[in-house]
């Protein structure tokens, strides 16, 4: 036998008792409440386990306060009780009202033999009415009653549980129809909030993009007016030395003299783009004046006739008469012009055409110029980034990437905008807006 716990049971021979004998026959034991040696109410559980041939009995002795909390957890309100009593009506657990473990305990109902599930009877013990709810335990013959005081317990919980039906089905029906109109209502403005700030995201992230890059634009083209500066000194000073009666003797002369030609022209080159990021990013104040878009976009197209007639490009003018004034910088507005029309015979290449449109929209009291090209078009990918600056398709030399960057600013400096829209194979279509004055 192997035991732990505080007692010395050490050589005891439990063979003759009735437990031992049952459990032996049974499986399991469970006892009543007793006291015995230990003089405190306590059961003793054992089980039996066979294994391998051999057969091990456990036995352990549980304090019934232990099972009685329990039970105490079935007592309901403030006249509610729940204990369990055994075969012989003896109480196994203290109830709330009178008695305690171990004493007889008179039952107003009739209990006959062990039966299955829940008896629940009403009974009047000395002149009030309780409810009674009794039943068998498994694995053990101990009967679990539970008394509740109806007047008292059950009434408010029966009318609590009315009002909260009756609250439930108006609510119900309220909170649902409320749901739907309010999510309805949410979920529009959502919507709408959403859309405003995908638009505001777009212009301020451009804006932002425009404006860092405008700063590092700026230092970057100083940083390189400086050394251009002392090239062409440079270059001037061995233009000059060139003039000299012996140097003109010797037999490169010819060659040097070409080189430094081509150094003053490759500076001047880069010298205009520099200019041109100073001009970016500077965004000088725009002159404003009284412009007439319509001629402004003749007289625009007419500077690039000559280009367009040698790649066989016919350029279209749709002009709108009589178009309201816009309040504009009359050269910057050329140049947002020029660079479309530029770019426009840049993606024809040969053949083909471009058409340009003016027109008022009097809903938004707003001018329009289309620029309209038969151009290769902008792939998708790349339609989001065409205003970037020193964003281009072209190669070294061919361009700067910095014509639509440049257009954004100024017009949008000029409180316009311009949007395009492209399909690649088929053309481009670039649209100017500008307030009407
Ligand atoms: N009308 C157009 N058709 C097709 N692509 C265009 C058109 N306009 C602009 N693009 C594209 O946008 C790029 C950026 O244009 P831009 O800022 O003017 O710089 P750049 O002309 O120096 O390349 C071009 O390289 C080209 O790929
Ligand atoms: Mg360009």
């Amino acid at each position: 036998m192997a035991y732990a716990g505080p007692y010395n049971l050490q050589g005891i021979n439990y063979q003759k008792e009735e437990w031992f004998a049952k459990v032996v026959t049974k499986g399991y034991y469970i006892s009543d409440v007793f006291l015995g040696f230990r003089k405190y109410p306590h059961i003793i559980i054992a089980v039996l386990r066979r294994e391998g041939g051999k057969a091990w009995i456990m036995r352990a002795t549980i304090d019934s306060d232990i099972f009685e909390s329990f039970v105490k957890r079935a007592q309901m309100g403030r006249k509610g009780d729940a204990f369990l009593v055994n075969e012989k009506h003896e109480l196994q657990t203290s109830p709330r009202f009178g008695g305690h473990a171990m004493e007889d305990m008179e039952l107003p109902f009739r209990v006959e033999g062990r039966f299955q599930g829940v008896r629940i009877q009403e009974l009047t013990v000395s002149h009030r009415s309780y409810l009674y709810g009794w039943t068998w335990l498994e694995n053990k013959d101990w009967l679990l009653v539970i008394r509740e005081d109806p007047e008292d317990e059950l009434r408010p919980l029966f009318e609590a549980e009315y009002l909260i039906w009756v609250l439930l089905a108006s609510g119900v029906m309220v909170i649902v129809a409320g749901t739907i109109a309010v999510s309805t209502a949410v979920v529009r403005r959502l919507e709408k909030t959403e859309r405003e700030k995908a638009e505001l995201d777009a212009n301020l992230t451009q804006s932002g993009k425009m404006a860092a890059l405008g700063k590092m634009a700026a230092g970057v083209a100083h940083e390189i007016n400086n050394p251009l500066a002392i090239i062409r000194e440079q270059a001037g000073w061995i233009k000059d030395l060139l003039e000299e009666e012996e140097i003109r003797k010797v037999p490169q002369y010819q060659e040097i003299a070409d080189s430094v030609h081509r150094i003053e022209h490759h500076v001047e080159r880069a010298k205009n783009v520099t200019h041109r990021m100073l001009g970016f990013a500077r965004r000088m104040e725009p002159a404003m004046h009284a412009v007439d878009v319509s001629k402004l976009v003749a007289e625009t197209a007419q500077f690039l006739k000559t280009e367009a007639l040698l790649r066989n490009i016919d350029i279209r003018l749709d002009l709108a008469d009589g178009l309201p004034a816009t309040n504009s910088d009359p050269t910057q507005l050329q140049q947002v012009f020029l660079n479309l029309i530029d770019n426009a015979i840049d993606a024809i290449g040969k053949n083909g055409q471009i058409t340009i449109t003016t027109r008022l929209d009097q809903d938004k009291n707003e001018i329009a110029a289309i620029f309209a090209d038969s151009g290769c078009g902008i792939p998708a990918d790349k339609l989001d980034k065409i205003f970037d600056p020193f964003f281009t398709t072209k190669k070294p030399g061919e361009g700067t990437g910095l014509g639509l960057s440049i257009a954004f600013g100024i017009i949008e400096k000029l409180g316009g905008r311009i949007t395009v829209t492209s399909t690649v194979g088929t053309g481009t279509t670039f649209t100017v807006f500008l307030p009407a004055s």
